[in-house]
């Protein structure tokens, strides 16, 4: 075998639905020398972490901390540690990712109950209520930030609801955190996950997930051991609490970059950064309704992180996401599931919700889609955003 060189990618605004670009003070911290992950000081900044979760998670729960995997390991720790063979769960299906949360649960040996709604549509609250009224279930799942369709799920009351039902409700806020508000005490959230690759800045690599009193209390009264001991919350809370127990090697630099990212919210302010994500997304949403795009995602409940449209007819799917990687360095998402080759899914989370990068992605759009056959007109997309911004 020859030895590679070394690795040098060329440059890349990304664009799709995660990995987001981390924030350049991000990968600044991430050059920070390595500590034990027992050491003092990585103890003290692991407090930090979980006191800044709270914040941004907008909770007092105090199990909040960052698994050491991606946003599906979040899904998987909600889902081991409060669900037992024969349980009864309600999932509430609107794209792709509701689908990952069914396997999930199916394989834990769970009485699975499955809400669907169209892809792309929201979950009416009445609907979600007669179908808790038949069930009884222990726990109601539902995505928030539906990635596959960029569709916005409203959760604000679905807390009480379930409660009033005496469910507990997960919340799959991965595209959601740090891009659209998430109030886990107000909205009466049990257990919710998320990730570090997308509204937080970061690399992949960080769940953070936050788990409620009442929560805390369904796991209390397990009857079987979790069946899977990476996630078992029992372990890894010992190593949270004071006694420190080793559970497992904690990503050492991966944690310095969460530091980093939840800082940055904090200086910015979870209602600045909220509004910062709706103006580019208005921005962007002009632009590309100006070129005849349309959104997959039902008006009002259209994602200000994930805009997803349809690919104009006579368009190529891959031939326009590869000249857009090849020419302009742009990685865009395409569609999943039921969307597959039929949308593109454009990412504005975090770091990358700003002007500079709205103009980029039309302009590039523009030249694209021209290429491949489609009738846009000439700087449309770019002066509808701009209408936007100099309003
Ligand atoms: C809504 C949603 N849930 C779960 C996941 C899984 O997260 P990960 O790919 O970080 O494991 C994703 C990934 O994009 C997602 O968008």
């Amino acid at each position: 075998m020859s030895i590679p060189i070394p690795f040098s990618p060329a440059p890349r605004l990304l664009l799709g639905p995660g990995p987001s670009d981390a924030h350049p003070n991000v990968l600044r911290a991430m050059m920070t020398p390595l500590l034990g992950h027992l050491d003092p000081q990585f103890l003290q900044l692991m407090n930090a972490n979980q006191e800044m979760l709270r914040s941004v998670f907008l909770t007092k729960n105090l199990l909040t901390f960052p698994i050491s995997a991606t946003g599906s390991a979040g899904m998987e720790t909600c889902l081991v540690n409060l669900l037992e063979p024969g349980d009864k769960v309600t999932i509430c299906v609107k794209g792709f990712f509701g689908l990952r949360i069914v396997d999930m649960a199916q394989r834990l040996g769970a009485q699975v109950n499955v809400l669907e709604q169209t892809w792309g549509k929201v979950f009416d609250l009445n609907l979600i209520r007669e179908s808790l009224q038949r069930e009884r279930p222990k726990l109601l799942a539902i995505v928030q930030a539906e990635t596959s369709t960029g569709a916005w799920q409203p959760i604000e009351e679905l807390g009480q609801l379930c409660h009033e039902f005496d469910t507990l409700l997960m919340v799959d806020a991965v595209t959601a955190l740090g891009c659209v508000p998430v109030r886990v005490d107000d909205w009466q959230i049990d257990a919710i996950y998320s990730c570090s690759q997308k509204g937080l800045g970061c690399p992949p690599g960080l769940a953070p997930v936050s788990f409620s009193p009442r929560a805390v209390e369904a796991m209390e009264k397990r009857r079987s051991k979790v069946p899977n001991w990476y996630l078992d919350l029992s372990l890894i809370r010992r190593y949270l609490t004071t006694d420190r127990m080793y559970h497992h090697t904690l990503p050492i630099t991966m944690n310095y970059a969460l530091h980093e990212g939840l800082r940055l919210i904090l200086e910015e302010g979870l209602e600045t950064r909220w509004e910062r994500h709706q103006h580019n997304h208005r921005a962007l949403k002009a632009g590309l309704q100006a070129m005849g795009l349309t959104y997959t995602a039902q008006e009002g409940h259209q994602l200000p992180q994930l805009n997803a449209v349809r690919i104009p007819d006579g368009v190529d799917d891959a031939a326009g996401r590869k000249m857009l990687l090849e020419e302009f360095g742009i990685e865009v998402g395409g569609g999943l599931g039921e969307l597959k080759g039929k949308a593109w899914r454009i990412g504005l989370m975090g770091y990358n919700s700003r002007p500079a990068v709205v103009l980029l992605a039309l302009a590039a759009l523009e030249q694209v889609l021209t290429k491949l056959g489609a009738k846009v007109p000439p700087g449309a997309g770019v002066a509808a955003a701009n209408q936007v911004y100099l309003a």
